[in-house]
């Protein structure tokens, strides 16, 4: 078996990340490989949902698994080409929180309960209900897949102080 690889994860405000991300092709074995890879750099983070163009593949797929912790088995969820279908009126509020914003968190309002259609990690074509934190996760992430982050969802002065926090912090670090 191939080793996986951990992928570098791209961070606010990398212009990069407003990409909007393009259809996947084909399901095929080079696909899976990074999806497994974009699964392992998820919980190593650790993280519950990871998009392809936090790993500088703009296409457009994801990998989510809202039930891990150390003390459940992963069972990761891979989601290519997502619709969202239909979404309900009722609402939910989390507070996200993001690997493209590290230690920032805010809560944000979205649907509570989406249908979805996409291809899986085997490339059959799937139509699916998701609520609950499920729900919150795959819109944050088919945000990405616009060039969204959850930030965008604040109010303009919230936004322009993470960005300015993002900033000082990438220049006061050093990588060595
Ligand atoms: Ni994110």
């Amino acid at each position: 078996m191939e080793k996986t690889v951990l992928l570098d994860v791209i961070e606010a405000p990398d212009p990069y990340l407003k990409t909007v991300s393009t259809p996947v092709g084909a399901v095929d074995a080079d696909l899976r490989r990074l999806m497994t890879n974009m699964a392992e750099t998820m919980y190593e983070a650790p993280g519950i949902g990871l998009a392809g163009i936090q790993v500088g593949v703009s296409k457009r797929l994801l990998v989510m698994d809202t039930n891990w912790d150390e003390a459940t088995p992963r069972n990761p969820k891979f989601i290519i080409n997502p619709e969202i279908i239909w979404a309900s009126d009722e609402r939910s509020v989390y507070n996200e929180g993001c690997l493209s914003v590290p230690e920032h968190y805010a809560e944000v309002e979205r649907p509570a309960e989406v249908t979805l259609r996409y291809l899986d990690y085997n490339g059959e074509q799937v139509e699916e209900t998701l609520s609950g934190l499920d729900a919150t996760c795959v819109q944050h992430e088919i945000d990405h897949l616009d060039g969204v982050l959850f930030i965008d969802h604040l109010s303009k002065l919230k936004r322009s102080m993470i960005i300015k926090r993002l900033r000082k912090t990438q220049r006061d670090s050093v990588v060595l």
